[in-house]
């Protein structure tokens, strides 16, 4: 061999070598990018994402995503977290989403619905083959209702759907592996894997026990609104595994289930709730409100279970926090306060609304001990005579406080009646911040519900 070819030779032994270095290296970005969860820009990678408020739907989406492990990639991601470059990246994904209020996404779908939705946008999507599992209940009119909306909107901007939306109703039991293979053999995707437990419940939920009243206590005595009333609830079988932001499912007469947000820790040994009586025009009560507040007596048993609202659930308690709830709402957030009280965790902010002043100021010794604890405590009343006014305006009136707080990471949680209370706390907040603040809010998770 020449000089000149044993020198073409090395080159092309240095230029192979060059090669395979940049293929690994290649690889190994795109393997530590998936780790990462952030994958956006592989073709080839299956995006999963959901919208769920009580979890059900994000477990169905990793059971999903678990069954493709080993035989293709795929990155899960809350809806929220989808944006255009996550859409322009990918050729396959699946949306397991449920519906909550009346048809809407479930707040972690929000942003995206906002802007995917209802905006204008241009976005072409025809290079995207999409499933949506639609989670909902018969119960409400509009049966899966954000999963249509979802498929709709996907379909309009130009992505193909696989199948019609894959609806299933918590009421009849959602069954996660006839779901999950349904899509897998609808997208060609089907493997031979398994969930463990077919059709186990995809979230294992306590089941009902027998709990006994043990505590009703009038809060709002002469009040021009219907009576509240603080309820404890005493278990029969010592079953004390809830958190704060958890609710309560309780059977009455019928089987028929009401909920309630859980107003206590663990602790205390009892399960205390804040319920409004619900009157009928002809007198006649609520059947879950009306056996609370009047029709059963102490030591009366009832079926109760505990629903995991992790939707709901406290974050870091390093970061402040603002807790705003009207009337019942106030349930919701007390174990939250108590639990950061306890913990001596610091900036804590309540505000809470009601009627009348001096009527309707619910739990009043307990929320001035927490002042007392260092909590900011700010009450609206709508029918003071010298103030009326709402939550939403002390947070209209505190704009700067409230930035601040947030500015600091704080967290919101809002607790109570959708249509009037949320409504206007969410207007509120979008008032006074930027379009991108409030969406970044939504993304990190840091503006938490339980509205009903
Ligand atoms: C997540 C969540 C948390 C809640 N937390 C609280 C709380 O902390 N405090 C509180 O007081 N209330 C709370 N509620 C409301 C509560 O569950 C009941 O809806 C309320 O007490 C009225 O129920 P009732 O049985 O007394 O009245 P009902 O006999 O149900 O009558 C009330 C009216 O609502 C309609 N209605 C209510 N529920 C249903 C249903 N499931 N299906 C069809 N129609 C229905 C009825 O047709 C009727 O017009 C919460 C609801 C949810 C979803
Ligand atoms: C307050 C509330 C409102 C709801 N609204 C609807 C609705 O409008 N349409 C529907 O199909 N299901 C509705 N649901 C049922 C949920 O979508 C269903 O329970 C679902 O399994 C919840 O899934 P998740 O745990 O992922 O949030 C509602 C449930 C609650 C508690």
């Amino acid at each position: 061999m020449s000089e000149s070819e044993r020198l073409l030779l090395a080159i092309l032994a240095i230029a192979l070598y060059s090669l395979l270095c940049l293929l690994s290296w290649f690889n190994h970005l795109r393997k530590s990018r998936q780790q990462n969860g952030q994958v956006i820009s592989d073709e080839g990678v299956i995006l999963v994402a959901y919208a769920s408020q009580t979890g059900t739907a994000e477990a169905l989406a990793r059971q999903s995503a678990a069954q493709l492990e080993g035989t293709k990639p795929y990155q899960i991601l809350p809806l929220n977290q989808v944006n255009e470059a996550v859409l322009a990246n990918t050729r396959q994904a699946l949306f397991v989403v449920s519906t909550y209020g009346e048809g809407e996404p479930p707040d972690n779908g929000a942003a995206f619905a906002r802007h995917f939705l209802t905006d204008t946008i241009s976005q072409d999507l025809s290079h995207l083959q999409f499933s949506v599992m639609a989670l909902g209940d018969k119960l409400y009119q509009q049966f899966c209702g954000f999963g249509h909306q979802l498929y709709q909107g996907l379909s309009q901007l130009g992505a193909t759907p696989v199948t019609a939306p894959l609806e299933s109703c918590a009421n009849e039991g959602h069954r996660a592996q006839e779901l999950i293979s349904k899509w897998q053999i609808l997208s060609g995707l089907h493997t031979d894997k398994v969930a463990d437990k077919v059709n186990a419940p995809l979230i294992p939920e306590f089941c009902f026990e027998p709990w006994q009243l043990t505590e009703r206590v009038w809060l709002n005595s002469g009040s021009p609104g219907a009576p509240a009333y603080l309820i404890g609830l005493t278990s029969m079988a010592n079953s004390l595994n809830w958190q704060a932001g958890d609710i309560a499912e309780l059977k009455f007469t019928g089987g028929a289930i009401r909920h309630y947000s859980i107003a206590s820790l663990p602790e205390s040994g009892v399960i205390e709730l804040i319920v409004r009586q619900h009157q009928f025009a002809d007198g006649s009560l609520g059947l879950g409100s009306g056996w609370l507040t009047h029709a059963a007596a102490l030591n009366d048993k009832v079926e109760l279970r505990i629903k995991a609202n992790p939707a709901f659930h406290s974050t870091n308690t390093d970061t402040p926090a603002i807790f705003i709830g009207s009337g019942t709402g106030l349930a919701g957030l007390r174990g939250h306060i108590l639990q950061r009280v306890q913990s001596q965790a610091s900036q804590n902010w309540l505000i809470f609304g009601e009627r009348d002043p001096q009527k309707d100021d619910f739990l009043q010794a307990e929320t001035a001990n927490w002042v007392s604890q260092g909590v900011k405590v700010s009450k609206a009343f709508s029918r003071d005579a010298d103030n009326p006014q709402y939550v939403q305006d002390i947070m209209l009136q505190q704009a700067d406080k409230l930035k601040n707080w947030l500015q600091q990471g704080a967290v919101i949680y809002v607790c109570g009646n959708r249509k009037g209370m949320a409504h206007g706390v969410d207007n509120a907040l979008q008032q006074i911040l930027s379009e991108q603040q409030y969406e970044q809010l939504i993304i990190q998770q840091r503006y938490r519900r339980d509205i009903y």
